[in-house]
């Protein structure tokens, strides 16, 4: 299996355009940046499926190069674990698709604002995906959710939905049938999925409960967001599992490489998704090249 990092920030990326805390103060001298969380899956190299799709979305790597046919492209998909902007909005950035199919669960499905707009561009194809029941993907890969929660977005807080189910947020297994991959970016609480796979992406959001409030003075707590602060999931790591962390926002003091905090995740034998890199998985030792 094949796990491309394309994006490793939270929402508003790193720096984000408006924001003068620490973090992205120290992002701007230092000249680093950061995309928002996305990552792009295959089980062969052929044959690949983004899973979220964030506004910052790039697809312009050698692995993704359209052809042999005009407008033949090896994206097959998009699974999505969410319905929260900074995952779907990159949808729209696919409408040249001369076709689209996007899994995920069906409240997630009949919320997500960018998909009734792509209809009118492309032909997309709705795969409803439902906790614990296992969806086969083109190049060897099943993907299976776990539900994590009914937070929906803010947008979607008190609409109807019409649609069943409160998976609104979910984690999802990728297998190839020799090596298991979990993909958790939005964490509420532990969830024992997590100390079951080779290599686990989740959750790191931030470092601490009430960091938002003292970075930037916005009085969220990350858990209010309805994300488990690292320094929470760090103790329940499970050993023989590689465990990297996503989807930092640009106050985690994680995103800067000098960092005590990314000393810390690296005492647990934890460190930050390599935004950029392809990591392959498999092999009879499970080793992860990085
Ligand atoms: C989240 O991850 O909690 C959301 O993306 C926050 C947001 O609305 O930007
Ligand atoms: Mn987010
Ligand atoms: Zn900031």
């Amino acid at each position: 299996m094949r796990i491309w990092f394309l994006g490793t920030a939270a929402g508003g990326g790193l720096p984000q355009w408006n924001c003068a805390c620490p973090g992205c103060r120290a992002a701007r001298d230092g000249g680093r940046s950061l995309r928002q969380d996305t990552l792009a899956v295959s089980g062969d190299g052929r044959s690949w499926y983004l899973l979220n799709a964030a506004p910052d979305l790039r697809l312009d790597a050698p692995e993704l190069r359209p052809g042999p046919g005009l407008r033949e492209t090896p994206v097959r998909g998009v699974v999505l674990t969410s319905a929260e902007l900074d995952h779907t909005t990159g949808l729209l950035g696919l409408r040249e698709a001369t076709a689209l199919t996007v899994f995920a669960t069906r409240p997630v499905l009949a919320a997500v604002p960018a998909l009734p707009l792509l209809d009118h561009y492309t032909a997309v194809t709705r795969g409803p995906l439902t906790s614990g029941v296992a969806v086969a993907l083109e190049g060897g890969l099943t993907v299976t959710p776990f539900p994590l929660g009914a937070k929906r977005p803010r947008y979607a807080t008190g609409r109807a939905t019409g649609a069943p189910g409160e998976d609104w947020v979910v984690g999802l297994r990728l297998s190839d049938g020799r090596s298991t991959m979990v993909y958790a970016p939005c964490l509420a609480a532990w969830s024992a999925e997590l100390a079951d796979a080779n290599l686990v992406i989740l959750d790191g959001t931030f470092f601490t409960d009430d960091e938002l409030l003292r970075s930037t003075g916005v009085r969220r707590t990350a858990r209010q967001m309805g994300h488990l602060p690292i320094e929470e999931s760090l103790p329940m790591l499970a050993p023989g599992v590689r465990y990297l962390y996503t989807h930092l926002n640009n106050t985690n003091p994680v995103a800067r490489p000098d960092s005590a905090q990314r000393a810390a995740l690296r005492r647990h034998g934890a460190d930050v998704a390599p935004e950029g890199e392809i990591l392959s998985l498999g092999g009879p030792h499970h080793l992860v090249d990085l």
